[in-house]
């Protein structure tokens, strides 16, 4: 493991770059796909309103916060009077869109974030809606402004969204993380480089204040005015695939840290009290939601899953090290 941790980038590397940029390209969604969207916001828009003329729709997650990936679902928030009965709302609003264009609507009342999900047949794009989720709404902002800053973070989040559904290590009921756990991932490691290529915006003077759930999330959002915040860091889109698999395979204290991008450093569980398993939450791996910060976004990883990530950690490292075509071998599904 010491020696690992202090292996050196292979001579090649750089080799790499334009197979990386062009998996990247390949993923993003043309322009035709966010018009499609649009189209579909509008509709749902115009159909909410009958019933609720106050309420309004919020785009959140990948789509709007610029790390979707083409054929990606839209995730929708409805935000309207705090007071009402979600399971209710959910039963209301499937039943108002079940009978207009859309197929294969469905009330998830149950579920720990109540949703109504759908398919838009003119458009084939399917979509979760849920009510009153405000704080994803404003944490998908950060992760925008965040992506703004560097072209090098929606690359880098891209190729390891990639990596993590083709290994199947994105799946939150399996114990695995979230792609928004893997962004968090990427930001905390651009923010750890040095020099480095992104700050950290919760850190900085705030120009964008709102409070949510009692929550108040303030951050830095002129982002325009850092366009050139990394470019004293050199490193190439490949270079960081290495350091990342690198980090999170070898050099990362998953024993005492968290990591936190709401401070772009790294705290430790004791002062998190993250230490032991309480119910369910094992901290096991520790990422701190920027915002809800009693939220450990490992959460859901347990005494095996833990073992699955750490090991496929550890794989793409060692293929980022070793293998003669890194950009097909990384990507090679798992089959159970
Ligand atoms: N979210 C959250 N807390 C979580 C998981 C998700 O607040 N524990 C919110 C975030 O705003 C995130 C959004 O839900 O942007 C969608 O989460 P997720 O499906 O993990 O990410 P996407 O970016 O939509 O990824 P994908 O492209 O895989 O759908
Ligand atoms: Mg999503």
């Amino acid at each position: 493991r010491n020696f690992k941790s202090s292996m050196e980038c292979r001579w090649d590397i750089d080799r790499l770059n334009a197979p990386f940029l062009a998996i990247y390209e390949s993923l993003i969604p043309p322009e035709e796909e966010k018009a499609k969207q649009k189209q579909l916001l509008t509709l749902l828009e115009k159909l909410v309103s009958k019933e609720w003329p106050e309420a309004r729709l919020y785009l959140y997650g990948s789509c709007a916060s610029s790390f979707g990936v083409c054929k990606s679902d839209i995730d929708v928030c409805l935000a309207m009077d705090a007071d009402i009965d979600k399971s209710k709302v959910i039963l209301k609003l499937a039943d108002i869109l079940e009978s207009d264009k859309l197929q294969d609507v469905q009330a998830l009342t149950r579920a720990r974030v109540p949703i109504v999900k759908l398919m838009d047949p003119a458009t084939g794009i399917s979509c979760d809606i849920c009510i009153n989720n405000v704080l994803a709404v404003v944490n998908t902002k950060l992760l925008r402004d965040y992506a703004q800053i560097d072209v090098r973070l929606r690359q880098l989040a891209f190729i390891v969204k990639h990596w993590a559904k083709s290994r199947g290590v994105n799946e939150t009921y399996q114990g695995t993380l979230s792609s928004y756990a893997y962004v968090l991932m990427c930001i905390h490691f651009l923010q750890q480089r040095r020099p480095a290529i992104l700050p950290c915006l919760q850190e900085m003077e705030a120009t964008y204040v709102v409070t949510v759930d009692n929550i108040e999330c303030a951050f830095f959002d002129e982002v325009e005015k850092l366009s050139d915040f990394g470019s004293r860091n050199r490193e190439t889109i490949a270079q960081l695939v290495w350091a990342f698999f690198h980090y999170w395979a070898y050099c990362h204290d998953y024993t005492n840290t968290v990591i936190s991008v709401r401070t772009g450093s790294l705290l430790s569980k004791r002062t998190k009290d993250w230490t032991r398993r309480i119910g369910n939450d094992r901290h096991l791996i520790c990422i701190e939601d920027p915002f809800d910060i009693s939220h450990d976004l490992g959460r859901v990883v347990d005494k095996f899953s833990i073992k699955v990530l750490r090991e496929e950690f550890e794989r793409a490292a060692e293929i980022m090290q070793y293998n003669a075509n890194p950009c097909v071998t990384l990507f090679e599904p798992y089959i159970a």
